[in-house]
């Protein structure tokens, strides 16, 4: 089991906007950069991207800036980097994800989000490794984010907050990815809480209601960073047929591998459209 290292978002009477505030500060202290335009979280399958974006101005431990979690496993530990693309923008990089399914809480799945949002980011590119329900689609194969359905029945929003979700998934973001490449697809993610992979049943239950992506992320990082105000890209790289659409089990090791496989490929493609926001 994981350590659960004490947290200042543990306690329910801190604001985590003000966490995010501080921990803005700590990346812009450390990074010497004061302001980022776009912020991007890395998931399984994409994490080369932030070699071929721009130069490294800085690489952080997630560890040294404030409200991150301590890695789920010990020795792996999550960077932030700052990023300078070749026609000036700065671009902060999440290599440091904390999924739901880890039991630390909302608050602590969203604050890279609401970090980044505080560190100036307009625009949050959300990448994840998931299963596609769509027969057509291929292991290897990065998919849009059209919309989400978030079974994971919580939300990041405090209190009475409305927030509009309406077109949660920029359609201009989406539109400007398919400059770079119009074959790109698109489809509903639907994030489930794991760890777990899906049943077959659960799979065929997302695709009645709508889903062609399954995973265990971006829908609630989503909707904290509509909170916050950004616009939103989402991207999924297809590791895999969610079970039962695949005739044959599910194994990390072959999402792990798929990813691997795609890199090169979705990397690129992740740098071009970055260079094109
Ligand atoms: N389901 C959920 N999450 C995933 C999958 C899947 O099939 N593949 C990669 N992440």
């Amino acid at each position: 089991m994981p350590v659960n290292h004490s947290n200042p978002l543990d306690d329910p009477s801190v604001n985590p906007f003000e966490i995010a505030a501080t921990a803005a500060a700590d990346i812009a202290r450390l990074s010497g950069v004061d302001k980022h335009d776009i912020a991007l979280t890395l998931g399984s399958g994409w994490g080369k991207a932030a070699d071929i974006i721009g130069e490294t101005v800085a690489t952080i431990p997630a560890t040294e800036v404030t409200g991150f979690s301590k890695p789920a496993l010990e020795g792996h530990v999550g960077t932030l980097r700052s990023i300078r693309t070749p026609d000036g923008k700065n671009v902060l990089v999440i290599g440091a994800r904390t999924h739901y399914y880890e039991d630390h809480g909302v608050r602590r799945v969203v604050h890279s989000v609401r970090t980044a949002a505080a560190t100036g980011a307009k625009i949050m590119v959300l990448t994840n490794g998931a299963g596609g329900i769509r027969e057509t689609w291929k292991p290897g194969q990065p998919v849009l984010i059209s919309d989400h359905i978030n079974l994971t029945a919580d939300s990041p929003l405090e209190g009475a907050t409305f927030v509009d979700l309406t077109d949660l998934y920029s359609k201009r973001l989406r539109d400007i990815a398919r400059t770079i490449d119009p074959t790109l697809d698109e489809g509903v993610y639907t994030q489930f809480r794991g760890p777990h992979y899906e049943t077959p049943a659960e799979v065929q239950m997302a695709k009645i209601i709508g889903g062609h992506i399954v995973g265990m992320s971006t829908a609630l990082e989503a909707i904290a960073a509509r909170e916050a105000g950004m616009e939103i890209l989402g991207f999924s790289l297809i590791t895999n047929l969610a079970a039962g659409i695949q005739q044959t089990p599910l194994s990390h090791a072959e999402v792990i591998e798929a990813g691997q496989h795609a890199e090169p490929v979705i990397t690129k493609l992740l740098a071009r459209v970055i260079e094109a926001l």
